[in-house]
């Protein structure tokens, strides 16, 4: 908790004097979004049966899309779109469903690791469902289509 108050508030200060830092802000966003398509990727692939179901993919994946998550919202100081970032301005306007959105991508991930823990894979293929879709909802409204 401290040391995330702490990196928050040093990520906060340097940007004020130093905007070359917001590369790096963007860099990781990006690299962390990058790491959930790549997962949900692979889960997609074993979903649609184009690739055997292993439920073990399911716990390691949903493992590494919570980390990539974890303190995702400090990668997006207010402000922090333009140039090469498809993020939408107004996300800044309306932070707090932009926050709401993210909560429900983190809780779809958890009880994604619930089920694949679990094992079953009706279960598994209903809860992946539901991340795809916390997504989507969010990218919808945020996200600069860009193809
Ligand atoms: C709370 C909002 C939100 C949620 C939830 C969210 N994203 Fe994103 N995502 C964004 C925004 C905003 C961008 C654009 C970031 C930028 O370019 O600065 C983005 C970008 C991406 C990119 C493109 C990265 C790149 O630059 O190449 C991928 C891939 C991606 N998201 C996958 C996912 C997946 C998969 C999930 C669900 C597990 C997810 N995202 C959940 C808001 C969200």
């Amino acid at each position: 908790m401290s040391i995330k108050l702490l990196t928050t508030g040093l990520i906060t200060s340097v940007l004020m004097i130093q905007p070359a830092i917001a590369n790096d802000v963007l860099d990781e966003r990006e690299q962390r979004m990058k790491t959930l398509g790549k997962e949900v990727k692979t889960m997609a692939s074993m979903v649609k049966g184009r690739s055997d179901f292993d439920a073990d993919q399911f716990v390691s994946g949903a493992w590494n899309m919570s980390d990539a998550m974890e303190g995702m919202l400090d990668l997006f100081p207010a402000g922090s779109h333009g140039g090469d970032s498809a993020a939408k301005a107004k996300i800044w306007d309306n932070w707090e469903d932009f926050v709401a959105k993210y909560q429900a991508a983190v809780e779809a991930t958890d009880n994604l690791a619930d089920a694949a823990d679990e094992g079953d894979e009706t279960t598994i293929k209903k809860a992946f469902g539901k991340v795809g879709k916390s997504c989507s909802s969010c990218h919808r409204q945020y996200r600069i289509k860009r193809d």
